[in-house]
């Protein structure tokens, strides 16, 4: 491993107040691990309950898994029956349980929730590069009663033979929701799309796209380091310092810059003939969007398929609301 500080890009903790931080800290009481620098700077603990590795959390992971959890399900239900096969991938699955740390409650990670499905799919692959992440997510696909349809598989997403390595795993006719969690850019490259894209050409994306880490790297006073590249990287994008936004006075706008990042991702999928995703926005406090949860279909019922299972959020009241109520 190499020392943390080198690694750690934007972790949730430096956008989070002292005081969620210290509460949460004093109530994460699994056996506490530390960091994991190579894996991606989350806090690992022991799991209470099958003393496992755990992935430590904050609050806003569990609307991210709300939202996955009601796509996977609704799609598993419309599609069954429909094609010949219906596929799952995970290509950063975690180990498969969570603690969240602001109140110590430990969860089902993606992998099993996607596995206890009431109409589960017919072939799981779960992959991550971590080796005890993998260890700890096969003995738990292990015990779940639908585990037989998974494999587990340690692989780096940015590799070329990886992904296709578990591209192979499905045969034509099959409909694949493939669900992309990279927690930073450097997790991820446009090549990793890309390449599931085209391998898999009946693939539904569910993507975490993290606009506000992509913001600080791109704009970041390294603008021109290590972050920078990573997040070109990200997006598919040879010098992605030209999305930033500028206002008239010349002051950066970072909200701007994340519209910016948006749009151009959402071209990129579509040169990859998925249309305009579905979108939502993870806020990590009111108003600061932290990352954005994309699905990306080719086919617009999948797009109708995410917005009944996750329909979009009214509007936040305005001050004319309800004017037309007045005397
Ligand atoms: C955000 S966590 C996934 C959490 C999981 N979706 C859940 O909700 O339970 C991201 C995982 O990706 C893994 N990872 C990071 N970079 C990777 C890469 N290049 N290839 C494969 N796995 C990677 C990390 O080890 C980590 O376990």
């Amino acid at each position: 491993m190499g020392g943390s500080s080198e690694y750690r890009l934007f972790s949730v903790d430096d956008l989070l107040s002292n005081e969620v931080l210290q509460a949460g800290q004093a109530t994460a009481r699994g056996h506490h691990l530390g960091t994991r620098p190579d894996l991606d700077a989350a806090e690992m603990y022991l799991s209470r309950e099958d003393g496992l590795l755990v992935r430590g959390v904050w609050p806003h992971s569990a609307r991210k898994s709300w939202m996955v959890s009601r796509i996977i399900d609704v799609v598993s239900r419309a599609m069954t029956g429909k094609w010949g096969q219906l596929g799952y991938i995970e290509l950063y699955s975690g180990p498969g349980r969570l603690l969240d740390r602001s109140t110590s409650k430990e969860l089902p990670g993606s992998p099993v929730e996607a596995l206890r499905l009431s109409t589960p799919f017919d072939r799981y692959v779960f992959c991550d590069f971590d080796e005890d992440c993998v260890t700890a997510l096969r003995q738990r696909c292990d015990q779940e009663p639908m585990g037989s349809r998974s494999r587990v598989f340690q692989g780096d997403a940015k590799e070329i033979d990886h992904l296709e390595r578990v591209a192979r795993q499905f045969g034509r006719g099959t409909l694949v929701i493939a669900y992309l969690d990279p927690a930073r850019p450097r997790d991820m490259t446009w090549h990793t799309v890309q390449t599931l894209a085209n391998r898999l050409p009946t693939v539904d994306l569910i993507i975490n796209l993290p606009v506000h880490s992509l913001q600080r790297a791109i704009s970041g006073p390294h603008g021109r380091n290590a972050e920078a590249h990573a997040a070109g990287a990200f997006l598919g994008h040879p010098e992605p310092s030209d999305l930033m936004h500028w206002d008239r006075t010349h002051a950066h706008q970072p909200q701007g810059t994340m519209d910016a990042i948006r749009g151009f991702y959402d071209r990129q999928l579509q040169s990859l003939g998925f249309l305009p995703p579905a979108r939502r926005i993870v806020e990590i406090t009111p108003g600061v969007p932290y990352y954005d949860v994309l699905y990306a279909s080719r086919h617009p019922l999948g797009v109708n398929l995410w917005n009944k299972a996750n329909p979009p959020e009214p509007p936040p009241p305005s001050l004319l609301d309800g004017l037309d109520q007045l005397p």
